[in-house]
């Protein structure tokens, strides 16, 4: 063939591909398939629209797309149930073959979420569940967690409690893993300090109905209560322990996810409780300071830990991304990238344990109007035990 011919049948050629694929198309990376599996109903429904939330702000604040990939979103209400938890999980990997499945809040259904990830070998990230086990007997390579395990809120807590010279205590929590961890945590911190956990009461989840149990506090008269109550169901608790006269005579204490998110529906009950968590109002940091702008202007509703969680789920995802560029997505060198990564979270920058659980700070905050004001580090990059892992 003539050079010049040659070249006019490349020039066609080159024109064709052109005019069936959009501009740019031909080198754009393959689009990555996010699975939500959160709760959009129930006592977390706030907590799950949170995570979503901070997820989305993050990748809008990379121009909508991560590591240059268009993100396409799946989403499935998981109302919290685990009995409906494997085939939820099931829905996002078989039926809609998601890359990453992200969720959840509730620990016994991301139990079960983390069972369906590993047998499928899906990577999943989990923005909330502190089940001890997803991080402990349970971890796995393809398994990462950006917020907390049960345990690390309860056992700073718990150190707090004693330092402040209590020497009993009750715990009191729904009847299931994160509620049974968290309050295990702060018993294995209070009791370390020297204090002694009188009983631990417990309700099935997600019941309100407290009263008899509040009045089995006030007659085993300890020197300070713990719970683990969130969304809903907290709001209810706290109004109850004022209302059944105990907020004046036993300080209660809880992780922080009592009071995120619920001080302004406690209308006042919930002033000045102190909580423990790794994330509060009035860090100084830059990071947050943005992130809040942000996430109040475009949500209008101020950020708490979830919204902080889910942020963080999708940095964490971006970790990953980076390492295989446009190509495709070689898990060993995403699992690579995100086990070394430093998330640079509002909370504060955070990495992750070799078991994929955050080793982080946990603050202690004083409830002030409707802020957990931060009052000091309660315990400084608290690494999870991670119990019976084998990586
Ligand atoms: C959990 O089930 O692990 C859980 C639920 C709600 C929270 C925190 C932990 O706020």
């Amino acid at each position: 063939m003539k050079q010049a011919r040659r070249n006019a049948v490349r020039t066609l050629a080159a024109l064709t591909v052109g005019a069936l694929l959009p501009i740019g198309a031909a080198q754009a990376a393959e689009k990555i398939k996010v699975g939500l599996m959160l709760p959009y109903t129930g006592t977390f429904a706030a907590l799950g629209t949170a995570i979503t939330n901070g997820f989305k702000q993050y990748v809008a604040e990379q121009g909508g797309t991560l590591a240059g990939r268009e993100v396409e979103y799946f989403v499935v209400d998981d109302e919290s149930d685990p009995a409906k938890a494997t085939e939820n999980a099931n829905k996002l990997v078989k039926r809609d073959q998601v890359d990453v499945l992200v969720g959840t809040v509730h620990s016994g259904v991301a139990l079960a979420m983390a069972k369906v990830a590993r047998d499928n070998k899906t990577l999943m990230i989990i923005p909330n569940a502190g089940a001890d086990e997803l991080t402990g007997p349970l971890c796995a390579p393809n398994v990462f967690r950006t917020s907390f395990s049960n345990w690390q809120p309860g056992y700073a807590m718990g150190k707090v409690a004693a330092e402040k010279g209590h020497k009993t205590a009750v715990t009191m929590s729904w009847k299931y893993a994160a509620g049974d961890e968290a309050s295990n945590g702060f018993a294995k911190g209070f009791e370390a300090s020297g204090g002694k956990v009188l009983k631990h009461l417990t309700l099935p989840f997600p019941n309100v109905e407290f009263q008899a149990l509040l009045t089995e506090i006030a007659s085993l008269k300890p020197e300070a209560v713990y719970v683990f109550f969130a969304g809903g169901g907290a709001v209810k608790f706290v109004k109850d322990y004022e209302a059944a006269g105990l907020k004046n005579s036993i300080p209660l204490y809880s992780s922080g996810f009592l009071t995120d998110g619920t001080l302004a529906a406690m209308g006042g009950s919930g002033e000045g409780l102190l909580t423990a968590l790794h994330y509060a109002d009035g860090l100084e940091n830059a990071k947050d300071k943005a992130f809040r702008n942000t996430y109040a202007t475009t949500y209008k509703l101020q950020p708490d830990v979830y919204a902080v969680q889910g942020y963080d789920a999708a940095q964490l995802l971006k970790a990953g991304l980076d390492a295989v560029k446009g190509g495709k997505l070689e898990q060993p060198a995403m699992i690579k990238a995100m086990e070394a990564a430093t998330i640079d979270s509002p909370r504060g920058a955070f990495t992750l344990s070799k078991a994929h659980n955050p080793v982080q700070d946990i603050y202690l905050r004083k409830a002030e109007g409707q802020e957990n004001k931060v009052v000091s580090v309660a315990a400084a990059k608290l690494a999870d035990p991670a119990r019976g892992c084998r990586m």
